[in-house]
């Protein structure tokens, strides 16, 4: 897809979502960067799961794009949030409160996430707080992720150069990695990785 179309379908978005609630995290440099990642996708008619949703903005940008998804968030207020904003746009999502996949027995082509990925300090703020290393919820992803990617299912996950990705890249060699694009910022570098599992890469 060109870079003004996948521009114009974010306007669209931003503009349906004026009033994000203070304590759903707003879109921010990490989330656009998500958006270029999966900007580089086909997802139309294929089954998207955002999870950790937040604002909604990567769900809705997918299902702007005709991919049939469903956005999940620990936050009800996150989904409700969601809700009206899909309304406003007039696309349908399914909505689910889950923690991860607790509550997702499915299966997917693409599974996106921008976890909370800042290492504790303390703030206990769920939309930022990774836990130890910031690694605490990535791991529990890299652990339940397999058992929802459907055969030859991609997921896009977005680390922190605090998160020391090469050392999680060695712990989970039963995924391929592959850096999607980057971004160097103040105190750390952002990348968002494809992941697949190996055993379909005859696929
Ligand atoms: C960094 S924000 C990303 C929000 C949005 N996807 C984006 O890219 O702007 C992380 C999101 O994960 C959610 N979250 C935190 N812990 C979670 C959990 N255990 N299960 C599901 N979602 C969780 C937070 O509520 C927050 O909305």
């Amino acid at each position: 897809m060109t870079i003004e179309n996948s521009n114009e379908i974010l306007r669209k978005i931003l503009a349906a979502m004026e009033r994000i609630p203070p304590q759903v995290y707003a879109p921010g440099d990490d989330t656009f960067l998500m958006v270029d990642a999966i900007a580089t996708l086909s997802v139309e008619g294929k089954s998207v799961l955002d999870l950790g949703t937040g604002s909604g903005i990567l769900g809705l940008y997918c299902a702007l794009r005709w991919a049939h998804v469903t956005a999940a968030d620990l936050d009800e207020l996150a989904i409700r949030h969601t809700a009206d904003a899909a309304r406003f746009l007039g696309v349908e999502l399914k909505l689910i409160v889950s923690d991860l996949f607790s509550n997702i027995p499915a299966q997917f082509d693409l599974v996106l996430f921008n976890p909370p990925y800042l290492p504790s300090e303390g703030t206990h703020d769920a939309t930022v707080d990774g836990g130890f290393g910031g690694r605490d919820l990535i791991i529990r992803f890299l652990e339940e992720l397999p058992d929802h990617l459907r055969k030859g299912g991609t997921a896009l996950l977005l680390l922190s150069s605090l998160n020391s990705p090469d050392t999680l890249r060695k712990s989970y060699s039963n995924f391929e990695f592959s850096t999607i694009t980057k971004r160097a910022m103040f105190f750390e570098e952002l990348q968002v990785l494809r992941l697949r599992l190996r055993n379909d890469l005859s696929i």
